[in-house]
């Protein structure tokens, strides 16, 4: 399947293991451009399956293909820029480089992902976000609710197809809940990606179609 037809995601038997099994899901995919929650409570393997679908874990057995590429397979030297280029994580500690700007976040992304600086494409999204008055300022200056949409801006810059969120909604209350999870679906909408969330948080289950149930079944 050529890279413009594979399902954003496809999922193959996998499993993952600690010092016992966490992961053991079923084939599973994710069609392009559309959005998913991955549930569970905490410690059930959400952060985990995040990192396994970015390609920075690497499953025990089965595989995961983003846009019908297997990150796993790529030689270790092309594997972050290909994720760079394709993947937008927003982690749950967002980790924004804080002797860098917000500008330079978006820029050392681009880098990162061996794309050329776009200073039009970092305005423009620093703009969507709020966030073009703070382009020169350090993280540190800013409030947890404009580093977040920072760590957003910088998971979108390079137009990814998957953005996936770990937790973007849990410590919010119930307005901020819904202007973040509405935000990274615009985010998403923009960019023609889709998202991918994973949450313990229930309020926001109506707004996805998917849900992949860590305990339980994938729908
Ligand atoms: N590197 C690791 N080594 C051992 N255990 C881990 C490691 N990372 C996570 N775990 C354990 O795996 C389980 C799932 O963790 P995690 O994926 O963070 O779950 P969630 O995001 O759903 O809370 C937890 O019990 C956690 O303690
Ligand atoms: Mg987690």
């Amino acid at each position: 399947m050529s890279a413009d037809t594979a399902p954003t995601l496809q999922l193959t038997d996998l499993q993952y293991r600690i010092d016992r099994p966490l992961i053991d899901l079923p084939d599973w995919r994710l069609p392009r451009g559309e959005h998913c929650l991955v549930l569970g409570p905490s410690g059930s393997g959400k952060t985990t399956l995040l990192h396994l679908l970015a390609g920075l874990l690497r499953p025990h057995a089965g595989c995961v293909e983003v846009l019908g590429q297997d990150i796993g397979a790529l030689p270790a030297g092309r594997r972050d820029a290909w994720r760079g280029r394709h993947v937008g994580i927003v982690f749950q500690r967002l980790h924004l480089i804080g002797a860098l700007t917000v500008a330079q976040n978006l820029r050392l992304a681009r880098s990162l992902a061996d794309l050329p600086p776009d200073p039009v494409r970092e305005r423009d999204v620093l703009e969507g976000l709020g966030l073009a008055r703070l382009a020169d300022a350090l993280p540190a200056r800013l409030s947890q609710g404009e580093a977040q949409r920072a760590a957003i801006a910088r998971a979108v810059v390079n137009r990814p197809a998957l953005i996936l969120a770990d937790e973007p909604t849990s410590a919010l209350d119930d307005a901020n809940c819904s202007r973040v999870a509405e935000l990274l679906l615009e985010q998403a909408a923009a960019c023609g990606a889709s998202l991918l969330i994973a949450t313990h948080d229930a309020r926001i289950k109506e707004l996805f179609l998917h849900h992949l149930d860590l305990n339980g079944d994938a729908a």
